[in-house]
């Protein structure tokens, strides 16, 4: 035994040491009520209030749902000392790692009277373990994704996102050289302090995983948020490299702005845009090339940014340069694919086109003579035969399916001659009422009821009126016949981008896909009596005006056809 002197002597060198300790230090009655505690406890777990008397579950706000996972548990029962990791989430809202050993202090008689436990914050050194995970399971989720929006968000959220990389507000820019300038292109991140609150202690709480916060973000993007509609009003000249942003899209320098309040050499106004004292610029390298900038900032929670911080960004920028080249890459060789699909069905169908009107053309001048003749006969014999029923009756159907035969020679005849057009500025609208009033007898015969709804905003475009008149006659006599029992029949004008929009809707049997597939296609008809002529004229009418035709068709619902003119 320490004679009492000594004793407190002991006393005060442990108390000294205690409070020096970079651990939290507190001592556990057997209720876990915590009897003693060092200030270092409070500053780990950010206690606003005095933890003594206060039992060890409230105060350490352990996540563990199992008893047998908790060092004090297990300390208390095997009456050995113990280890565990715990995270918890503090009164502000941050999340911690904390190391906890708990060892059971006993009596004279090996009977446990109270426990120690020593806590030790291991955030930091978690946080990074985590946040280099993180960053390799990025880097594989941002090579994998091709689609450039899809991506730029995807490198936000991950820069924002508390687990990865932590910044408050992430705003990216991307150059543009064409037009010569850099330019705000999306931004996330809360616009206020209370919205921001609440999004981390719900993130905080909710999604531990990345890939769980990626997923929620992407189900919860959205682009009119006040951040994201400001940073797309910012758009600067590459020439202007006073600029934050330009200077470090030309100097490939990270830009760490620690006061930009008071800093004269900033432009007030981008300040005025960023709203933040402190801010950070990453240039986004790809190929030695700056194709963007990412700024990033803690407006809300006033964390400093540290250079470690500024590591990580970089680390994450580099690999989010070369997803962003290679996504923009794939968008422009996609692009170029399309632009060659296209100009191949085009070639293929005016190639089909071509060789299908010399034949016709031939076919029909071969019958035409030959069926002239015939019906020249059949209508002689039929007014010859005055008596004899029979024969008339049979002279009458030459003459009937003679004629037919006509009309549809004419038809192929026309298709395949070739037509010189004669282009002027005309008012769609007037060609269209026109076309109305002239078939306002075939629609009352047809029980159609129509509907005329013509943007009078419209401007006169260049056109061959005689060929555009036939384009519209053919669609509004297909959607006409696609209405047996009569039906609706409605014609609209739309000005679309830079376009003219012309829309004829019925609501007939419509379409099944298969039949879609060969609208185009010269000489396909569903018709007992179709040529199948009418579509195959339209289209290439139209391709040759620089113009496209759209379809929409179901079944048993009706059918529109759009017919786009460039203006
Ligand atoms: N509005 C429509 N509703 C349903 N089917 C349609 C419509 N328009 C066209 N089709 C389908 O497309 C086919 C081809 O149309 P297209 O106008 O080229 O030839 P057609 O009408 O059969 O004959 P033609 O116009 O030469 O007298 C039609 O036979 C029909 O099956
Ligand atoms: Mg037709």
């Amino acid at each position: 035994m320490l004679p009492q002197i000594l004793k407190d002597k002991v006393d005060n060198v442990l108390y000294n040491v205690v409070d020096a300790l970079d651990a939290g230090f507190s001592i556990l009655d057997k209720d876990l009520n915590i009897v003693c505690a060092n200030e270092k406890l409070s500053s780990i777990l950010n206690l606003e209030y005095d933890p003594i008397g206060k039992t060890c579950r409230e105060v350490y706000k352990c996540e563990c749902k199992d008893n047998k996972y908790c060092s004090v548990f297990q300390a208390l029962s095997s009456g050995k000392k113990q280890f565990c990791e715990t995270q918890l989430i503090t009164e502000r809202g941050e999340r911690r790692y904390i190391q906890n050993i708990s060892t059971p202090l006993k009596d004279e008689k090996n009977g446990i009277t109270h426990l120690l436990k020593l806590s030790i914050d291991v955030t930091a050194q978690e946080e990074k373990i985590h946040q280099l995970s993180l960053l390799r399971k990025l880097a594989e989720l941002m090579q994998g994704t091709l689609q450039i929006d899809r991506l730029l968000h995807l490198i936000l959220t991950c820069v924002t996102a508390g687990t990865a990389l932590g910044f408050n507000r992430a705003r990216l820019f991307l150059v543009d050289k064409e037009r010569d300038i850099v330019y705000g292109k999306m931004a996330v991140g809360p616009s206020s302090l209370e919205e921001a609150n609440r999004i981390w202690s719900e993130i905080a709480k909710k999604y531990e995983k990345l890939e769980d916060l990626i997923q929620a973000s992407e189900d919860n993007y959205r682009d009119d948020t006040p951040l994201h509609m400001i940073t797309r009003l910012m758009a600067y000249s590459l020439r202007d490299e006073n600029e934050v942003i330009v200077s470090c899209v030309k100097n490939k320098k990270i830009i760490w702005e620690r006061d930009a309040f008071h800093n004269p050499n900033i432009d007030k106004k981008f300040v005025n845009m960023i709203g933040a004292n402190e801010f950070v610029c990453i240039p986004l390298i790809a190929k030695d090339e700056t194709i963007g900038v990412i700024c990033v900032d803690n407006l809300y929670s006033k964390k400093p940014i540290i250079e470690e911080h500024i590591q990580g960004l970089t680390t994450f920028a580099n690999r989010a340069a070369l997803a962003i080249e290679n996504a923009a890459a794939y968008k422009i060789l996609s692009e170029k694919v399309r632009q060659l699909e296209e100009t191949q069905d085009r070639l293929i169908r005016s190639e089909r086109l071509a060789v299908i009107g010399n034949m016709a053309a031939y076919v029909a001048h071969e019958i035409r003579n030959p069926l002239a003749t015939i019906g020249g006969f059949a209508r002689s014999i039929l007014r010859a035969s005055n008596q004899d029923d029979q024969i008339r009756q049979n002279a009458g159907i030459i003459v009937e399916e003679v004629s037919r035969l006509e009309r549809i020679l004419a038809n192929i005849m026309d298709f395949s001659k070739p037509v010189e057009s004669v282009k002027v500025a005309s008012q769609i609208n007037e060609i269209l009422e026109n076309i109305c009033s002239l078939m306002d007898p075939y629609f009352k015969n047809g029980r159609i009821k129509l509907t005329k709804i013509f943007n009078s905003m419209i401007p006169k475009i260049i056109i061959d009126p005689t060929q555009i008149k036939q384009v519209f006659l053919n669609l509004i006599k297909n959607a006409v016949e696609s209405m047996p029992g009569g039906g609706a029949l409605t014609i609209e004008t739309i000005v679309e981008d830079k376009h003219i929009k012309i829309n004829i809707t019925d609501t007939g049997e419509g379409m099944t896909a298969e039949i879609m597939q060969n609208i185009f296609v010269p000489f396909f008809t569903t018709k007992v009596d179709g040529t199948g002529v009418g579509l195959a004229v339209s289209h290439k009418i139209v391709d040759d005006h620089g113009g496209y035709i759209k379809v929409k068709s179901s079944l048993q619902e009706g059918t529109t056809f759009s017919i786009y003119l460039p203006i």
